[in-house]
C-alpha cells in the first residue's frame, strides 16, 4: 500500500485527494494546511470535474499544521503538494530531502532558479519530481497528441489555443490576485496551453507576445505567437476575463493537412475531428480526467510500473522559461529567443 501525504487542502488539494481514494492500493494517511480551519472544511470542490462537488471524507486522516512533523511523523512514501506556487519550491525540497517523492502542482515554481533547485534535489536523493500539468493527461488533449503523432490525418499546420476564466476568487489569503505570489494568469493559467504547445512540437524557437495588466497588478492576459522553424502557425491567448460571471473556457483549433480537430469545453459535444472526407466524428479517448489519470501515473511510477514518458522535470522547468520569454516579449514588444 503506497502511503501519501498532501499539504495544501484548498481547491486542488481537494481534487487530489478525491483521485487518490479513487486508485487502490494507495492510502492517503496525512493532511497538512497551515490554516486549520480547512482541516475541518468537507465542502467539495467547484469546476468542470465530474463528482468533485460531493463532500470530502476526512475520517481517519491524520491532520496537520506543521508539515516537518507530518513528515517525521507519517512514513510516507508521497506528497502532494498542492500550495500556492510561491510554496512549492522549499515544500518540494524539504519533501525530497525527507525521502519523500513529490507530487507537486503546476506551475513548477514562480521562477528558473527554483525549479532548478528542485530539479537538482530530486536528482541528488533519487527521489521521483512530477509536476501536475494535467493537460497532457486530459483525455482529449492526449487523443489529440496521439492523432496528430500518428499523421493519419496529416500534419497540424496551424493551432490555435485558449485558455479564459473570471479572476479567482476562492484563493487562501487571496494569492492567486498577487502577480508576486502566483506569477499572474499567465504563469498559473496560460502556462497550461504554453506547455501543451511544447508537448506536441517541442520548445519554440521563439515567441511574440501583446499582453494586458489586469487584477494582480502584473499582466493577466496574453496573446503569444510561438515561432517554429517549419512555419507553423502556432497561437495561444489566455488571462483573465474582466467579469465575474464568465464561464472558463479551454478549447483549440488545430488544422491538419486532411482535416480539423476541435474541442472546446463550453460546447457539446466539445471533441470533434473533421476529416478532409467523410463525417465529423467525436474520437473515442481514455476514461476519466486529466487529474486524476496524472496521478494514477505519479504513483505507477513510484512504485516501479512501466509508465510512457509523458512529462519530466525538465519540461515543467522549460514551460517556466516560455512562459517568462513571453512575458519579456509582451514587456520589449520584441520577438524574444527561448
Ligand atoms: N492543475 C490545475 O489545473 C490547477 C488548478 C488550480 C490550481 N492549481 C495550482 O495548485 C496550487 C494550489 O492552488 P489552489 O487553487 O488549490 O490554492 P488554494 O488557495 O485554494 O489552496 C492553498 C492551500 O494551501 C494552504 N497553505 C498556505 N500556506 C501553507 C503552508 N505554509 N503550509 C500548509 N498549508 C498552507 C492554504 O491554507 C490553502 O488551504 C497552485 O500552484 C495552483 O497554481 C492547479
Amino acid at each position: 500500500m503506497t502511503r501519501v501525504g498532501l499539504i495544501g487542502l484548498g481547491f486542488m488539494g481537494k481534487m487530489h485527494l478525491r483521485c487518490y481514494h479513487a486508485l487502490d492500493d494507495v492510502i492517503v494517511t496525512a493532511i497538512c494546511d497551515a490554516d486549520e480551519k480547512r482541516l475541518t472544511d468537507t465542502k467539495g470542490t467547484a469546476g468542470n470535474i465530474e463528482g468533485a462537488e460531493a463532500p470530502l471524507d476526512l475520517s481517519g486522516l491524520a491532520l496537520y499544521t506543521d508539515f516537518e512533523k507530518m513528515l517525521a511523523e507519517e512514513n510516507l512514501d508521497a506528497v502532494s503538494i498542492t500550495l500556492p506556487t510561491f510554496l512549492h519550491r522549499d515544500f518540494t525540497v524539504k519533501a525530497l530531502k525527507a525521502g519523500v517523492n513529490v507530487l507537486c502542482e503546476k506551475p513548477m515554481a514562480l521562477n528558473t532558479a527554483q525549479c532548478e533547485d528542485m530539479i537538482s534535489t530530486a536528482e541528488e536523493t533519487g527521489k521521483t519530481l512530477q509536476i501536475g500539468h494535467c493537460i497532457r493527461f486530459w483525455p482529449e488533449y492526449a487523443k489529440t497528441k496521439q492523432i496528430i503523432e500518428s499523421a493519419e490525418h496529416g500534419d497540424a499546420v496551424a493551432c490555435s489555443f485558449r485558455r479564459l476564466a473570471a479572476p479567482p476568487t476562492w484563493s487562501w489569503q487571496n494569492w492567486l490576485i498577487d502577480q508576486e505570489k502566483s506569477g499572474g494568469a499567465l504563469m498559473d493559467l496560460h502556462i497550461h496551453d504554453t506547455d501543451y504547445v511544447q508537448y506536441l512540437f517541442g520548445p519554440p524557437k521563439a515567441v511574440r507576445s501583446q499582453a494586458l495588466t489586469g487584477p494582480t497588478g502584473g499582466f493577466d492576459y496574453v496573446a503569444t505567437q510561438y515561432i517554429y522553424p517549419e512555419e507553423k502557425a502556432i497561437v495561444a491567448e489566455g488571462g483573465f476575463v474582466n467579469s465575474p460571471c464568465f464561464r472558463f473556457e479551454m478549447s483549440f483549433n488545430i488544422l491538419l493537412e486532411r482535416g480539423a480537430i476541435v474541442y472546446d469545453c463550453t460546447r457539446d459535444p466539445a471533441f470533434t475531428l473533421y476529416p478532409l472526407e467523410g463525417e465529423p466524428f467525436t474520437p473515442k479517448v481514455e476514461p476519466g480526467d486529466g487529474y486524476s489519470r496524472e496521478i494514477a501515473h505519479f504513483i505507477k511510477q513510484i512504485k516501479g510500473q512501466n509508465v510512457p514518458d509523458i512529462i519530466t522535470p525538465e519540461d515543467s522547468l522549460n514551460a517556466v522559461k516560455i512562459v517568462h520569454a513571453e512575458k519579456y516579449a509582451a514587456e520589449t514588444k520584441k520577438e524574444v529567443r527561448i
